[in-house]
């Protein structure tokens, strides 16, 4: 079974080609309309959503499939104590794919080692959302025709923000992409994603401004403050207003500059730019149908080696919000590199 963690999990021919095969279904929809007929995704999402699980859905039901699921747990069994494990066994019986959001870090990992069907993250607490990069990656190749030589703006909460680890890790694959991360010191890009451009030979810039780095991008990729993150409400409130795009403030930027957003936005951008042509939200919102339509396609049609070798320690990983660090039955699963041990599930660094 193939199932979509991290992007890691897929060769950089396989994402191009899931990224060209949305744009052949972007142009010509009706002829992959019965290409899942009898099939069913199970959009499994512990968290709120309105994109991601919808586009999941419409791009199952416009592949000629079928959709069941929760979109909140408090209707489901998951409101009488029934634990995670339990509940992926028995979705993953039902359904021939599943897409889940959860807000614990690893929980995607953590379904694909019960499930006896093919898990897609659609979120994983703060650590990552790969289906959002596929988005993006189709957006930004349509518009710039390249996914090389690009400086990507980042601005805003890059410290929860699971799209911009995402995306970041991502563009790491393709050739000279720079970045230049723009936040407050409270909500700056983690550690463990500055290894990784350092560890890949790459380089970033931390900024704590925007009107001064707007110039120098092809990209602007804001974000919202994510609220729910936060420990604390004064902490919240000290946090949402710092970064706002406003039409202002995009005189200085490259007439052919892009704005990306994941969405939801709430006052990050200011409403008045939505009419700049080069504001791309939307549209990267409705090409996540497209690319949500090629993955599934791709997962259903591929086959892989099962036998994968676990390591497993005594060890915990010490992130508080791994799942493994809430539903204790998991195995503790870790990958070596070099001589640093991270987490299979959350991705962090464990010491031993
Ligand atoms: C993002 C998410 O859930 O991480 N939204 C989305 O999936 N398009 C971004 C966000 O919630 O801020």
């Amino acid at each position: 079974m193939k199932h979509l963690i991290d992007l890691d999990d897929f060769s950089l021919n396989e994402i191009n080609s899931i990224i060209g095969k949305a744009i052949e279904i972007k142009k010509n929809p009706h002829e992959f309309s019965n290409v899942m007929h009898g099939k069913i995704i199970g959009t499994l999402f512990y968290e709120p959503s309105t994109r991601t699980q919808m586009s999941f859905q419409t791009a199952m039901l416009k592949l000629g499939g079928q959709v069941i699921g929760f979109n909140n747990p408090q209707n489901s069994s998951v409101a009488k104590g029934e634990n995670f494990k339990d509940t992926i066994k028995i979705i993953g019986g039902y359904a021939d794919i599943i897409a889940i959001r959860h807000p614990l870090e690893g929980a995607a990992k953590a379904a694909s080692i019960f499930a006896n069907c093919p898990i897609i993250n659609a979120g994983d607490g703060s650590h990552l959302h790969p289906t959002q990069t596929l988005t993006d990656l189709l957006t930004i190749a349509e518009q710039k025709n390249t996914l090389n030589g690009l400086t990507v703006g980042f601005c805003g909460d890059l410290k929860y923000g699971r799209t911009v680890h995402s995306l970041v890790k991502m563009m790491l694959k393709y050739k000279n992409n720079k970045f230049i991360f723009i936040s407050t010191e409270e909500l700056q890009i983690p550690d463990y994603i500055k290894n990784i451009i350092i560890s890949s030979g790459n380089s970033y810039e931390e900024v704590f401004s925007l009107e001064d780095s707007i110039d120098k991008l092809d990209i602007l990729y804001m974000t919202r403050i994510q609220k729910e993150r936060f420990t604390s409400i004064q902490d919240y409130n000290l946090q949402k207003d710092v970064f706002k795009l406003t039409t202002d403030k995009l005189k200085n930027a490259n007439h052919n500059m892009i704005i990306l957003h994941p969405l939801p936005r709430v006052d990050e951008i200011d409403i008045s730019v939505d009419d700049d042509p080069r504001a791309l939200y939307f549209k990267q919102a409705s090409n996540g149908v497209f690319v949500r339509m090629s993955l599934i396609l791709h997962i259903l049609s591929t086959k892989i080696d099962e036998n994968v070798e676990n390591l497993t320690l005594n060890e915990s990983c010490n992130n508080k919000l791994c799942i493994t660090n809430h539903e204790k039955y998991l195995p503790h699963y870790f990958k070596k590199d070099n001589n640093s041990y991270f987490c299979e599930y959350c991705s962090r660094e464990i010491k031993l």
